[in-house]
């Protein structure tokens, strides 16, 4: 029996303009796990069973395409497995779905490497985070890649789709509270209406896209020289940009609100928006009090980490 873990994420800033080839910053959330049991079974064939998602099924059951199914067989492709032994594929998550915290990576990620140990040929990082960009591709439709990069790497990422993975350095820790809306809203639908929006009018919006991108760099900067106060102003000048994207919904920019309002230094949604997850910056001991402000504007629960 083998069992591997992959963390949550969080996107500080620069999401969908990543999409679009400018850079972002990313770290990964441990606090929030996707957990995957790959053990022997008697009854024989490929069995997964995802009770988060009320999933039990013999993996030829589920369509072809099926994100699970999908990374499954990536790895008996890629270990040349024409003919894998029975096993049962048990997976977990603490990381709520379709919220921008990376669970589709995550599991993707998990299955990849407890699959690979298991068949006694564990898959390294560079193979582990190639795959699961594969799956992302079935999450997201087009994604950038930097939710599996921060997963797989387990560190800070300063990411520009297709260069070569890049972590930044903290200058001083900092603590972020999270607070989820709890509306689900799959990624792939905010980022294809990203795209349609860019489609109608491309100059407009590759400008909103630098300014992005822009921040992003800034926001490394920032990070670096461990200026809280930058940071929070950079973060709100990225929540607006995003509303502008169409991307924020009234429940996130409550959020927001209320976060600025408490006294963090900044507050933005992070991920693909129009639901899931917000992020604000706040000084460490006064984030039991903004887990609070947040649940009293409406957030369903609240996770505070720690950027080292
Ligand atoms: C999702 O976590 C981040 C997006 O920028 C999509 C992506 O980069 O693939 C919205």
């Amino acid at each position: 029996m083998i069992t591997a873990s992959a963390p949550g994420k969080v996107i500080l800033f620069g999401e969908h303009a990543v999409v679009f080839g400018r850079a972002a910053l990313a770290v990964p959330v441990t606090q929030l796990q996707a957990r995957v049991t790959v053990s022997e079974n008697s009854r024989g064939g490929i069995w997964i069973e995802a009770p988060n998602i009320n999933l039990s099924s013999d993996i030829e059951q589920l369509p072809p395409d099926h994100p699970l199914a999908r990374v499954v067989y990536s790895v008996f492709t890629a270990l040349g497995k024409s003919h894998p032994p029975a096993c049962t594929i048990y997976i977990q998550s603490t990381i709520p779905v379709a919220s921008g915290l990376g669970s589709g990576a995550a599991v993707s990620v998990a299955i990849l490497r407890a699959l690979s140990a298991y068949l006694g040929q564990p898959l390294p990082d560079e193979q582990v985070n190639t795959l699961a960009f594969e799956a992302e591709k079935l999450h997201h439709g087009t994604p950038s890649g930097i939710d599996n990069t921060v997963i797989t790497y387990i560190k800070p990422v300063y990411f520009i789709k297709g260069r070569p993975v890049k972590t930044f350095h903290v200058g001083a820790p900092f603590t972020i509270v999270i607070g989820d809306t709890g509306i689900s809203a799959p990624t792939k639908e905010s980022v294809r209406s990203v795209r349609k929006l860019w489609e109608s009018d491309k100059p407009r919006w590759e400008k909103v896209f630098d300014r992005v991108g822009n921040i992003a760099w800034d926001a490394r900067q920032a990070i670096e020289r461990g200026d809280l106060t930058d940071l929070g102003s950079l973060m709100n000048a990225n929540h607006v940009l995003l509303q502008r994207l169409t991307v924020s919904c009234p429940e996130l920019d409550r959020l927001v609100e209320a976060a600025c309002k408490s006294g963090a230094f900044g507050a933005k949604l992070s991920g693909g928006g129009r639901g899931g997850n917000m992020i604000t910056l706040v000084r460490k001991e006064n984030a039991p009090a903004m887990a609070e402000a947040l649940k009293s504007a409406g957030a369903k629960r609240t996770t505070v980490t720690q950027v080292e």
